[in-house]
C-alpha cells in the first residue's frame, strides 16, 4: 500500500495558515493533521472547532483530526460538523470506546483510535475491525518537536500482524518524531500513514521532505 503523509499544523506558521495549506497541497501532502489538546488529557492547549471550521472552508485537503482530549464522545458531533474527514481519539480517554467510534461513524466519516506509548497494542485489538485507522503515538502526546521513541517499532509490527492475519483494511498511522531517518523504520514495521510536523515545516523544501517520507 502506498505511504500517505499527514502534515501536523502544530508546527506551521499559525499567522499564515492559508499560505501553509497551499504549500501542503503543492508539496504532495495527503492530509492535514489537526492536533486538538484540552489542557487536561495532555498538559498543552492547542486549537479547536472555530479554527477547524475556517480551515475546512478554505481548503479541500483531507482533515485528519487527532483529539487529545479527556471526553472525546462529548465533542465528536461538533468536530464532525466542523469538517473532519477522520476523527481519531485516545483509547486512554474517559469516553466509552465503542460508543465513541459509533458516534464518529454516524457522520459518514472515518474513525481512528490512538494509543499512547505506554498502552500496549493488545488493548485495542477488539476495536481494530471497527475503525479505519489505528494511531500509534511515537512520542508522548502533548508537544511537537520531540524525539522518536524507537521502542514503539515492535508495537507497530504487532498491529500490522494482527491486521494482516485478520484480513482487515485498518490503516496504521504513526505520530511523533517522524523525519527522513525514522520514516523508513516505521514503514518497514508496517505503518501506512506518517504524521509529521516539525520536520516538514522546518525543511527548506517541503516537497523534498514529503518525498523522503514516502
Ligand atoms: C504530538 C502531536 C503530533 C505532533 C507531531 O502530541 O500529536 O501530531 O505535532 O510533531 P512532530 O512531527 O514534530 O513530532
Ligand atoms: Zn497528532
Amino acid at each position: 500500500m502506498k505511504t500517505l503523509v499527514s502534515a501536523s499544523i502544530l508546527s506551521a506558521d499559525l499567522m499564515n495558515l492559508s499560505g501553509e495549506c497551499q504549500k501542503l497541497k503543492k508539496s504532495g501532502v495527503d492530509m492535514l493533521h489537526f492536533d486538538v489538546m484540552d489542557g487536561h488529557f495532555v498538559n498543552n492547549i492547542s486549537f479547536g472547532v472555530p479554527v477547524l471550521e475556517s480551515l475546512s472552508r478554505s481548503t479541500d485537503i483531507f482533515m485528519d483530526v487527532h483529539l487529545m482530549i479527556s471526553d472525546p464522545l462529548r465533542y465528536t458531533d461538533v468536530f464532525a460538523q466542523a469538517g473532519s474527514d477522520l476523527i481519531t481519539f485516545h483509547a486512554e480517554s474517559d469516553s466509552n470506546t465503542a460508543e465513541t467510534i459509533n458516534a464518529i461513524k454516524k457522520h459518514g466519516i472515518m474513525a481512528g483510535i490512538s494509543v499512547k506509548p505506554s498502552t500496549p497494542a493488545e488493548s485495542v485489538f477488539e476495536y481494530i475491525s471497527m475503525v479505519d485507522i489505528v494511531l500509534v503515538m511515537t512520542v508522548e502526546p502533548g508537544f511537537g518537536g520531540q524525539g522518536f521513541i524507537a521502542g514503539m517499532i515492535p508495537k507497530i509490527r504487532t498491529l500490522r500482524q494482527y491486521i494482516d492475519s485478520h484480513n482487515l483494511k485498518t490503516r496504521i498511522q504513526v505520530d511523533g518524531g517522524i523525519n527522513e531517518k525514522t520514516a523508513p523504520l516505521v514503514r518497514e514495521a508496517g505503518a501506512d500513514i506518517l504524521v509529521s510536523g516539525s520536520y516538514l515545516f522546518r525543511s527548506p523544501s517541503m516537497k523534498d521532505a514529503v518525498d523522503s517520507l514516502k
